[in-house]
């Protein structure tokens, strides 16, 4: 399975060039399968005000909402300073909204998938409302 998902960590690696991070100089990178097949890109957006940045991952799941598509397949995060990231407890939750438990979460380093996890496995139990469509 990672090796098909190696499009994703290209893509996550790419746009992490683009990270707007001048105030905690760490860049992250974000790619994810859509249901459609398309991939969708975001990095970390900082701000002076420093709460009021956004996560790669954030604005990859705004970039396809943004297309008119709700479900996340899989998605890769990268980031050059880390041997293996994780999503934030925000973003795990972000995913929920639009992931299934089962869906596939590439962890990366700069050179590549260095493991794979499930939402399930980021964020256990995780807080949802039956009624929700
Ligand atoms: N960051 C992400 O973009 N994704 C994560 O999963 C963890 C953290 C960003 C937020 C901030 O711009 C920088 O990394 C340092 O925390």
């Amino acid at each position: 399975m990672a090796l098909m998902a190696d499009d994703l960590f290209n893509a996550a690696r790419a746009v992490m060039t683009s990270a707007h991070a001048p105030y905690s100089k760490f860049p992250v990178g974000a790619a994810l399968r859509s249901a459609s097949g398309a991939i969708y890109v975001g990095c970390n957006v900082e701000n002076v005000s420093y709460p009021e940045g956004w996560c790669a991952e954030t604005g990859a799941i705004a970039a396809m909402v943004a297309a008119g598509e709700t479900t996340i397949a899989e998605i890769a995060v990268v980031a050059e300073q880390m041997p293996l990231i994780t999503p934030c407890g925000g973003c795990r939750q972000r995913l929920a909204e639009f992931a299934a438990p089962d869906a596939r979460i590439h962890l990366c380093d700069a050179s590549g998938i260095v493991e794979t996890v499930t939402l399930g496995e980021l964020l256990p139990r995780a807080f949802a409302v039956e009624t929700r469509s």
